[in-house]
């Protein structure tokens, strides 16, 4: 039996995924969260499945280590590496991960022309060639890595001159084959949303799955008999890899959130605490 005052434990290689937990946030205001930002190997994009899946089942060890009740991993391309093995090696433990919407995205399409931003690492998974094979036969799927944007976001430019320049490449070419539907596919990239829209105009849907990732939470948690009592006030902890200080503005200039962030290191493979409490200034 899990506890359910125990927090839900959440990771992405870096502030993307709080593009989700500002969804969590909204969605489940009693829950703690713990979310662990590994931008000690920001990004993940390029890495290739073992690598990501590597990290992905360290961080959830130390996640469950901390008493986590269920596991979402608001990173697609975490999710592309390491939800399935994840799955199997914690059968009892509640895991939702993430995927293109290629299905919501083929269902509203008009033109029959659905375009997905996501990195190199999502698209080799095969949780994407699935998504794809199942649900969007008949429609025409563009694709787009969009080199080096994660970066930007990662360096509060997610709407700077770079960002729109990578994104114009990306999309002009969909547009002109007649898209009219895009997948945000890579967590990080709803924080350049202002300039996605600015480029694709108000004619194109762009769809972003985090809100249905977090009912998907809530309905485990109900399910499961883990939801925190109802009125609590829950609290996130922020976990960094990289540098805390960064990492603190980031959230502040996304989230609107002065959060305290704590350092964490690697070692041998394995995440552990840093005792380095300059860090976290
Ligand atoms: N935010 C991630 C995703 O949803 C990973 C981006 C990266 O680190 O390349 O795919």
């Amino acid at each position: 039996m899990i506890p359910s005052s125990r927090p839900i434990g959440a990771f992405d290689s870096g502030v993307g995924g709080l593009s989700v937990l500002r969804a969590l946030r909204a969605q489940l205001p009693a829950e703690d969260i713990v979310y662990f930002a590994d931008q000690a190997h920001v990004p993940y994009g390029p890495r290739g499945l073992d690598e990501v899946r590597g990290f992905s089942e360290a961080i959830a060890r130390y996640l469950i280590a901390q008493g986590a009740k269920l596991i979402v991993i608001p990173c697609n391309t975490a999710s592309a590496a390491a939800l399935k093995p994840l799955r199997q090696q914690y059968p009892e433990l509640p895991i939702v991960g993430m995927e293109p919407a290629v299905k919501p995205a083929a269902e509203h399409t008009e033109s029959g022309v659905v375009g997905v931003l996501a990195t190199p690492t999502t698209f080799e998974g095969e949780l994407y060639a699935s998504v794809v094979e199942r649900f969007a036969q008949g429609v025409t799927v563009l694709q787009d890595a969009c080199p080096g944007l994660v970066e930007e976001i990662e360096a509060g430019r997610a709407n700077g001159p770079q960002a729109r320049h990578i994104l114009e490449a990306a999309l002009q070419p969909m547009l002109a084959q007649g898209m009219d539907t895009v997948v945000l596919g890579c967590t990080h990239y709803p924080f350049a949303f202002d300039t996605i829209r600015d480029i694709v105009g108000p004619g194109v849907r762009l769809v972003d799955p985090a809100p249905a990732v977090a009912r998907r939470v809530e309905s485990l948690l109900a399910e499961g008999g883990l939801a925190a009592a109802p009125g609590a006030s829950g609290r996130t902890r922020y976990l960094t890899s990289g540098d805390a200080a960064a990492m603190q503005r980031r959230i502040h200039e996304l989230l609107g959130k002065d959060a305290v962030v704590e350092g964490v290191g690697w070692l041998n493979g394995e995440v552990h605490p840093q005792m380095n409490t300059d860090k976290h200034r």
